[in-house]
């Protein structure tokens, strides 16, 4: 597990998936067998590692990735790091050998991210890219309420993601430095458009067409180190984007502003039949019959109270950590083979779509998205 000293990789990859896989005995094979996940930190420093290998129980550290690629014993390289130095370090697992398993986006351009992908198929190895957010509790209540047909016929999409990151140094910043620097491989259009991409395909419909326009709000941070610097990535995106079947999806990304939702990502998708509003968690829905009959009248108070007119939809399911629940499927998908298709391939949609919003920002235009080359 290499960048695990990071926020991702400590929080949700290490302790929230790994450890509780073997906090609860590992993961059930359909033969009757267990895996059970021994995790090796890689990582640059060993101060950090060795404190994180301390606190957390686990056995075994290294600042030798070559040394650890070298091992026959480990079958899976995972990487967490910062996305500018990802693609080198997979593509050297690749060729080592190992299944390779990443965040995303699997790498900072399009071309680097098929290279891997071609490599990882080149090469026979099993190879995953994070997609978290299919995961969550929210986003597959709303994949449900898609799959039933209760919306009719999808009009459009807005979403709002976003909250205030501190520029520091007091609060300290929520977000490592790195993300506000384009030389370091920041930036909320690489960032989030990875996340976009794959939602929007594969809950409400494959994504078309993007107009983009960012900003960077904030000029000056300061780093981990208590120095100022300049940022020189964007820290806010908002996207036009159009879904196979027409529907119109609008999609605000900011760092930058403060939050009057229930949750820091909300998407409400409107329909013929009905809405549905959709967050981490939970999912509240409308349908056609239960809409209010709302009348412009600004003269007098609104006797409507809009958000009464809202359930909250409640699916079954076990909704386990999203990230835990990713890593079951590949480790499942590692010891027994059978469909992932959360590949390096989907990770390279995601960087395309990514890449193209950044053109699209710069030229002024709405860009189509063409095929995925193979
Ligand atoms: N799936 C998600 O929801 C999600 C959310 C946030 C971040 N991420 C992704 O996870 C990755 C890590 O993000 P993070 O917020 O944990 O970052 P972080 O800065 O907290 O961690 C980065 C890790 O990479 C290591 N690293 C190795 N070489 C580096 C270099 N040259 N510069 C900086 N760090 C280097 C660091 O030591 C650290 O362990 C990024 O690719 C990011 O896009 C995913």
């Amino acid at each position: 597990m290499n960048g695990v000293t990071g926020r991702m990789g400590t929080n949700q990859h290490l302790v929230r998936s790994i450890l509780a896989i073997r906090r609860q005995g590992g993961l059930a094979l359909p033969d009757g067998s267990r895996v059970v996940p021994e995790p090796l930190l890689v990582g640059r420093s060993e101060e950090k590692l060795r404190g994180l290998a301390e606190e957390h129980g686990v056995g075994r550290w290294t600042t030798d990735l070559e040394g650890a690629l070298g091992e026959p014993d480990h079958s899976i390289y995972f990487d967490a790091q910062a996305t500018a130095v990802r693609a080198g370090a997979v593509e050297r697992a690749i060729a080592a050998g190992k299944h390779v398993y990443c965040e995303k986006p699997s790498a900072p351009d399009l071309e680097s991210a098929l290279r891997i992908a071609r490599l990882a198929r080149a090469a026979g190895v099993r190879h995953g890219v994070v997609q978290d957010k299919l995961f969550l509790p929210g986003m597959r209540k709303l994949r449900a309420l898609v799959e039933d047909g209760f919306f009719g016929r999808i009009l459009s999409v807005r979403g709002e993601f976003g909250y205030w990151v501190f520029e520091g140094p007091e609060p300290t910043p929520q977000r490592p430095s790195w993300n506000y620097r384009a030389e370091d491989g920041g930036g909320i259009l690489a960032d989030m458009f990875s996340h976009w991409r794959y939602l929007l395909d594969h809950v409400i419909a494959p994504v078309r067409s993007v107009y983009a326009l960012a900003a960077t709000h904030i000029g000056e941070r300061v780093d981990e180190g208590g120095s100022p610097y300049r940022c020189t990535a964007e820290d806010a995106a908002y996207a036009v984007f159009e879904l196979e079947g027409g529907i119109v999806a609008q999609l605000n990304s900011s760092w930058c502003v403060r939050v009057d939702r229930d949750e820091l990502l909300e998407l409400q998708v409107d329909g013929s039949e009905g809405s549905a509003v959709a967050g981490l968690r939970d999912c509240r829905v409308q349908a056609r019959a239960d809409t209010p009959r709302a009348v412009w009248s600004p003269d007098v108070p609104n006797p409507l109270r809009f958000r009464d007119s809202w359930v909250d939809f409640a699916a079954d399911g076990d909704y386990d950590n999203a990230f835990k629940a990713q890593w079951e499927l590949f480790l499942r998908h590692v010891a027994c083979g059978g469909p992932f298709p959360w590949d390096l391939y989907e990770g390279a949609r995601g960087v395309q779509l990514a890449e193209l919003a950044s053109r699209s920002w710069r030229e002024g235009r709405a860009l189509e998205v063409p095929e995925l080359p193979q």
